[in-house]
């Protein structure tokens, strides 16, 4: 047992993935507040080609989208998960505002400071614009709102990618248990494409993603008192074109030891040998009908941008 500290899982799930073999971390611990602003400088880079793609449906399909959300003249809520700084998610808020559209926008993040920065750039933009964002765990914010009215939920970005195959089930599976059979699901998907447009936005020339990586063993060295040089990784990313699995490592520039010392442990790394970071997966329709059948949705419109390199999926929930 280790000595009681602030966050027991990060500690735990720090300790558990660098002792597995091959060693590994979670992404989900990417965003601190330095974390989430790389996080902003990778998505306005030209080479992260997923912002600008869904930014461009939003802007040529924005009245496609509100037609096939089919509220008519009903009110509903339109909650997004993870809204972070809402880049994209301005465009639809806006024509729906200009639409006279009757709907509340939620948006839903772990970070505070993510959702107040974006509810005070969100009121002085669009006085007219209801809004509630909320602070927390999405499923229990979600179990928690008005269930009078319509929910159409957003998870955009690819975010799901993110998730292994499993997990990504499970996290359906979940959003449909709280969902009613009127409600919709607006979900990003980042498609598969050539190997080298991939690659290009995940190993930046700028080091974003590599600082990205990187800084979450500054956050280990922080949190738990390690001692982690960061000059002694670098930042690896591989992609499988077949799969579409990209995958991100740091790689240890040499044979070296660690020490987490909150926790009375030490770490040991061979030469070259590496920490599994993060996958991101990419995507073709029939991986995407097969995510929906699973988990209780139903496949309804896809809205595509011109290159086709990315969709946001309209699934209806299937009850
Ligand atoms: C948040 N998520 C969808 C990003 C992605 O593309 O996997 C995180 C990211 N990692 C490196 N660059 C961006």
């Amino acid at each position: 047992m280790y000595p009681k500290i602030k966050e027991p899982a990060f500690a735990e799930d720090v300790l558990y993935g660098l002792k597995l073999t091959p060693k590994q971390l979670l992404s989900k611990y990417f965003y601190d507040s330095l974390g989430s602003e790389l996080f902003a400088k990778i998505m306005r880079m030209p080479e992260y080609y997923l912002t600008d793609c869904e930014l461009e449906i939003f802007e040529q399909s924005a009245a496609e989208i509100t037609t096939a959300f089919n509220t008519g003249k009903a009110g509903f809520e339109l909650i997004e998960l993870g809204a972070g700084d809402g880049l994209k998610t301005k465009v639809l808020l806006e024509y729906l505002v200009n639409q006279n559209t009757d709907f509340k926008y939620v948006p839903i993040d772990i970070s505070e400071k993510a959702v107040k920065g974006l509810q005070q750039d969100l009121k002085r933009k669009m006085p007219g614009l209801q809004l509630d964002g909320r602070v927390g765990d999405y499923f229990e914010l979600l179990a928690g709102i008005n269930n009078s009215k319509r929910k159409i939920v957003l998870f955009l970005g690819s975010n799901i990618g993110n998730f292994s195959e499993h997990m990504a089930i499970e996290f359906l599976r979940k959003l449909q248990g709280v969902l009613q059979p009127r409600d919709q699901l607006l979900i990003g998907f980042d498609l598969k494409k050539d190997a080298n447009t991939v690659l290009l936005a995940y190993n930046d020339p700028h080091g974003y993603t590599a600082a990205f990586n990187l800084n979450l063993l500054s956050r280990i060295n922080r949190e738990l008192d390690a001692d982690f040089q960061l000059d002694n990784f670098y930042h690896k990313e591989t992609y499988d074109p077949k799969s579409g699995l990209a995958k991100s490592f740091l790689i240890s520039k040499k044979a070296q030891e660690i020490n987490l010392r909150k926790l009375n442990e030490r770490i040991v790394f061979d030469k070259e040998e590496s920490i599994f970071m993060e996958r991101s997966q990419k995507y073709d329709l029939s991986m995407i009908e097969t995510l929906a059948q699973k988990t209780g949705f139903k496949q309804q419109k896809y809205f595509f941008d011109q290159r086709k390199w990315f969709v946001n999926a309209l699934w209806a929930v299937d009850k």
